[in-house]
């Protein structure tokens, strides 16, 4: 069928609101609550082949990469298998160790990108096992892979990756989810997490009712010279793709560190010019985070929080506040205003939304 912006101003917008129907697609079928497990028909490995791995490289270019490190994330925490997520572009350089007993996955919305592809390529000539994480039915990426997820997030017809990037971080929770059931992940466990994914929908339904409020804040933090995106352990993903968001079409710098780095250098560029974007959930690290808040206003910083409840005023000039899911899925939900806030500066920049300059959709050459 057609697919037009639908009454939204542009493709990113509207696949900004497609979000909890990507997300309830991406998870459809494939939750079992009776065993508090995740079912993927697509990956052609039985429990016995997946109890044999002992790593996890997942490997993507952009926000295919920062999506693969939240889904690393997500498997060390549930499963405990170690995991990583590297750059494909830089894998496919390296000469990489290719092992038998490390499962790799690759990630891809439009499933072409000729560096994953390469990259994929690489590891099956050298023996390894290959599971794609694609949005693409019959992509080049997906035909070469060995099993996989298919996204199912719908057409993403604007550069910037917003409904794919969130369906991704699902796929890899039921990857997580599937891998954790078969390890040590308790069947209470297993219980939250499933609940936790089907509450994902209307939580994103309730972020995206915040528009208002961040457009607000997207057309006063436009005006700056450049911005830094901060956030801690689960948080770092999330300021990663923030910061990305940002530059590709509001072509406004920004730089995305994890919060414990800040004193160790990038501290020397607070000024009232470089604003903050802080990732606060509320978890273990809070106290840790609300200390890097006091000391970048004692430096005149400004911060805008993105927290799970109000940050007062002396951290925080302002602050957004975002429902809360398991602590394990939070960074999928944090991101969510972080799209809005790109989308609406560069709006409020006059920008060309869904083609930024410079960039191609998917980048099929070397
Ligand atoms: C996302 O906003 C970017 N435009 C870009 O980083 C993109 O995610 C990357 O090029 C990978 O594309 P793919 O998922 O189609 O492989």
């Amino acid at each position: 069928g057609s697919y037009d912006t639908g009454g939204y101003a542009h493709y990113l917008l509207k696949e900004i609101h497609e979000q909890p129907g990507a997300v309830e697609r991406t998870l459809s079928g494939r939750l079992d609550e009776r065993f508090s497990t995740a079912h993927l028909g697509g990956l052609n490995l039985d429990a016995r082949e997946l109890r044999e791995i002992r790593r996890v490289k997942i490997l993507g270019c952009g926000s295919a990469y920062y999506a693969g490190e939240m889904g690393a994330q997500l498997i060390e925490e549930l499963a405990r298998i170690p995991a990583h997520s590297e750059p494909a572009s830089e894998f496919r350089y390296r000469n990489p160790v290719i092992e038998a007993d490390t499962l790799y996955v690759a990630v891809s919305q439009s499933g072409e990108t000729y560096d994953t592809l390469a990259a994929v390529q690489e590891i099956k000539r050298k023996g390894g096992r290959v599971l794609g994480v694609v949005n693409t039915v019959g992509s080049a990426i997906a035909r070469e892979c060995d099993g996989g997820i298919y996204l199912h997030a719908g057409p993403e017809i604007s550069v910037a990756s917003t409904k794919a990037f969130t369906s991704t971080v699902v796929a890899f929770a039921l990857l997580a989810l599937h891998f954790g059931r078969i390890h040590d992940l308790s069947p209470a466990d297993g219980r939250r997490i499933v609940a936790a994914l089907k509450a994902l929908p209307e939580q994103i339904r309730e972020i995206l009712g915040q528009e208002r409020e961040i457009e607000k804040l997207a057309a006063e933090y436009a005006e700056s010279q450049g911005m830094m995106f901060i956030g801690r352990v689960r948080g770092y993903p999330v300021a990663r793709e923030g910061a990305q968001k940002l530059k590709e079409i509001s072509y406004v710098h920004a730089e995305a560190y994890p919060a414990s780095e800040l004193k160790h250098g990038p501290l020397a560029l607070i000024s009232p010019e470089l604003p903050t974007v802080a990732l606060v959930p509320d978890d273990e690290l809070l106290d840790k985070n609300l200390t890097a808040l006091g000391e970048i206003k004692a430096r005149s910083g400004r911060v805008l929080a993105v927290a799970h409840r109000p940050i007062e005023a002396k951290l925080a000039d302002h602050c957004v506040v975002v429902p809360k899911s398991e602590p394990e899925l939070d960074p999928l939900l944090l991101n969510i205003p972080l799209q809005l806030l790109a989308y609406h500066a560069a709006v409020a920049l006059g920008r060309d939304v869904d083609k930024p300059r410079n960039l191609a959709k998917s980048v099929t050459v070397e």
